[in-house]
């Protein structure tokens, strides 16, 4: 299997499912769950694309790669394989099931044919790598920015992940996620112990800032920038809900191997 995807063709905008919302030319606005059009930069902490070999994990419809690129960033997209790949929170009626709903399969797909409707529609040069958050190929080379952005909370081990990405980071790693402000090392589980059918089964951890600087130290990486910042996001039917979300952004100090 060649090392990226051969761009997808997408006939029809009713097979797109839009996690950003995003103004695509000749298009028009792509409603999305995350409304990121003017945050960009604190999102990503303010660093700066030009020129950056940029590796953006996790591009679901790719809002973020486009808008490096537009910032002068050479970028790689990477999402998962297949969505058998992601392992959600083992809850009973979820380990009945077995294997990936249509649902998921659906969505999955839908979201790959938005970043390809958008990748077509801003005339990007990105490339994209389906592969496995645990165990990215070195064939990738190495990238002066990497972002990690609304991924780690979906993965059971976000430290086994981080130790597979940070490998490919020769410069500075931007984490955003939801984060727990405490000097203690500590996660905080997001499963339902209680009525868990009324939740996805798709979130895993909540790590601290301590435990993310502690972790970051471990893997060569000095934390230069943080910053809490609020999100918008909205789905289909019109919930609405405000994230707090943590920027980190560290900076590679020691070599990886
Ligand atoms: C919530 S979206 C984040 C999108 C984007 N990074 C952002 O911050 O706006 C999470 C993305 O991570 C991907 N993902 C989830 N679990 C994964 C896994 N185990 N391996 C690789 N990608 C995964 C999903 O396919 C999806 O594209």
């Amino acid at each position: 299997m060649s090392l990226y995807a051969e761009p997808r063709a997408v006939a029809d905008l009713s097979q797109c499912i839009f996690y950003h919302a995003m103004d695509l030319p000749g298009i028009g606005f792509a409603r999305g769950n995350w409304d990121l059009r003017q945050r960009f930069e604190r999102y990503t902490g303010g660093v700066d694309f030009a020129g950056k070999r940029t590796l953006d994990v996790g591009t679901a419809s790719g809002f973020l790669t486009f808008e490096a690129e537009r910032r002068g960033a050479e970028v790689v997209s990477f999402d998962s394989t297949s969505p058998a790949l992601h392992h959600g929170v083992p809850y009973l009626h979820v380990r009945r099931r077995r294997g990936v709903t249509q649902a998921d399969a659906s969505d999955f797909e839908g979201i790959r044919n938005a970043y390809w409707t958008a990748h077509h529609a801003f005339g990007s040069r990105a490339r994209c790598h389906y592969g496995d958050v645990y165990n990215l190929t070195d064939e990738l080379g190495e990238f002066d920015v990497v972002l990690v952005c609304q991924i780690l909370v979906h993965l059971r081990d976000p430290v086994a992940a981080l130790t597979s990405i940070a490998a490919r980071c020769r410069g500075k790693l931007v984490i955003t996620e939801g984060m727990i402000d405490s000097e203690h090392p500590v996660a905080v589980f997001l499963g339902h112990h209680d009525q868990p059918e009324r939740y996805p089964n798709n979130s895993w951890w909540h790590y601290s800032t301590t435990l993310y600087r502690q972790v970051l130290d471990i893997l060569g990486f000095e934390v230069v920038y943080f910053e809490w910042n609020n999100y918008p996001w909205e789905n289909a039917t019109g919930q609405k809900h405000i994230f707090k979300l943590g920027t980190m952004v560290a900076e590679r100090i020691a070599p990886h191997t």
